[in-house]
């Protein structure tokens, strides 16, 4: 009765999240089932941005329910976003939940399921669902835990939690809750114990990374709280690469651009979502800045790292996108050149600012834009990838590739995954990998045991 099952849906919070709840029932004696039907406990920790995302996690409970009418023994929770969004009118469609639990509550989850299997085995009627939806001050330092025993060469941190911001789109203010950060020392402690542990680089996690420590610490010599902290994990003795989900365009100040010059273990990569390329969109979506501010951080960036890889998120069919603001989109996203990105069609969020603007762009107009959005990304990074054919790049080797035997996948700095024959002994190296191959989303070359090559430019070449 101790085998759990975690299936994620959404960001890369969600995963983190699901992990350290993954640890701390481990702790806990429980044991974490590789699948569903080796579980007698599934939690699903769901997702709340789109529509779609919700329809997925209320369509597996359906399924899941089935089983539990059939074996009384197995348990059925809910987690995150959407358990936060929904509440508990969630019971009335899906009655055979065990468990909800809030986007506060996660390190409460073991305690939670220990005391609801207790129940079980009183035998008497099925005991009432068991619900935390409830804020909880100091959360934000409850996500710390990572697998114990397991090496991750690659792994998450969250440095906060929640976000400030109205994005008139956006569900994740009322799921998410109000900004909250950890404290400097207790996120630099985590990852010197992962790196402790095998851990070469980190990905430090919040919905506006840039605005860590805005509302509690203060800026030194000009450098903001995020790029304090960040020179601090730049200090840390054996971790070897930086990278971080997501900064805002308001707020991507100087010091941030100039921290892509100084310190050698940032990553030439940013993720930086524009959503609109027009000025009244971005009012409408009342995101603080504009189309030529938006322009001009990518240019500074540029100007400090030529390589730099650029990714984004955009929505397409907002209330009220007119032709000529959707080209004003396109032309920006074909201007900038971006090397990823997600493109989202709208989805109205009950209880948005937008959702009182109606729904107005038909379903095909949506496709549309999104496919010509999808067809310039494609041509983009198509081209960025087939330029590194013939440059070694220094790639990470974060573990077997999906299909080939003796194949391994890392990614190279600006975080392009690329698939290389090597030896297992080799995971969690950095190692000189000669591009042959590319493809839109994947880059293959061959080991390329002299060394990385002299004549690169020392940001190909992972300076250290
Ligand atoms: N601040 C977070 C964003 C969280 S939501 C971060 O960047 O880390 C992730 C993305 O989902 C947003 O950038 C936006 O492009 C998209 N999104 C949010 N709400 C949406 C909606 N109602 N419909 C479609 N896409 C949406
Ligand atoms: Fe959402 Fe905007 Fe915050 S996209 S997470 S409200 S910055």
């Amino acid at each position: 009765m101790n085998r759990v099952y975690i299936k994620t849906y959404g960001c890369q919070m969600n995963e983190r999240d699901s992990e350290a709840v993954a640890a701390q029932l481990r702790a806990r004696g429980y044991v974490i089932a590789e699948d569903e039907h080796s579980a007698d406990v599934v939690l699903l920790n769901t997702c709340a941005v789109r529509e779609q995302a919700e329809q997925k996690a209320i369509g597996k409970t359906g399924h899941l329910a089935k089983r539990k009418r059939k074996d009384p023994n197995f348990v059925l929770g809910l987690m995150g976003c959407m358990v936060q969004n929904r509440g508990t009118d969630l019971l009335e469609r899906l009655p055979d939940l065990d468990l909800l639990v809030g986007t506060q509550k996660f390190h409460r989850v073991p305690q939670m399921l220990d005391q609801f299997i207790a129940s079980q085995k009183g035998l008497g009627p099925r005991p009432s669902t068991l619900v935390d939806l409830e804020e909880e001050a100091g959360s934000e330092e409850t996500i710390r835990e990572h697998t114990e025993g397991e090496s991750q060469v690659s792994a998450f941190v969250s440095i906060m939690q929640g976000c400030n911001m109205h994005c008139t789109f956006c569900i994740v203010p009322k799921t998410r809750g109000a900004e909250r950060y950890r404290s400097m020392d207790s996120i630099c402690k985590e990852i010197e114990e992962l790196v402790a542990n095998g851990t070469r680089e980190v990905t430090l996690l919040g919905q506006i990374v840039n605005s860590y420590g805005m509302r509690q610490m203060d800026y030194v010599n000009g450098i903001s709280p995020f790029v304090q902290l960040l020179e601090r994990v730049n200090a840390i003795p054996g971790l070897d690469r930086i990278r971080f989900t997501s900064p805002h365009p308001r707020g991507f100040q100087k010091d941030l651009v100039d921290a892509y010059g100084r310190l050698e273990k940032l990553m030439p990569y940013v993720h930086l979502p524009v959503q609109s390329g027009s000025d009244s969109m971005l009012k409408r979506m009342r995101r603080p800045y504009t189309r030529r501010r938006f322009l001009e951080i990518v240019e500074q960036l540029r100007g400090v790292r030529p390589d730099i890889c650029l990714s984004t998120d955009i929505i397409v069919g907002f209330p009220g996108e007119t032709d000529e603001e959707f080209e004003a989109t396109r032309s920006l996203f074909e201007e900038v050149g971006f090397d990823m990105a997600f493109i989202f069609k709208y989805s109205e969020r009950a209880g948005t600012k937008a959702a009182e603007m109606g729904d107005d762009v038909p379903v095909e107009v949506k496709d549309t834009r999104n496919k010509d959005l999808l067809d310039i990304l494609g041509r983009s990074s198509l081209k960025r990838n087939q330029s590194m054919i013939g440059t070694v790049q220094p790639v990470l080797l974060e573990g077997p590739a999906r299909k080939g035997e003796g194949m391994f996948v890392g990614r190279n700095p600006g975080n392009r995954k690329v698939v290389v024959a090597a030896n297992p002994r080799l995971v969690g190296q950095i190692v000189p990998v000669k591009i042959h191959d590319a493809t839109v989303s994947i880059l293959q070359g061959e080991l390329c045991l002299t060394g990385v090559d002299e004549t690169l430019p020392q940001s190909l070449s992972d300076a250290h």
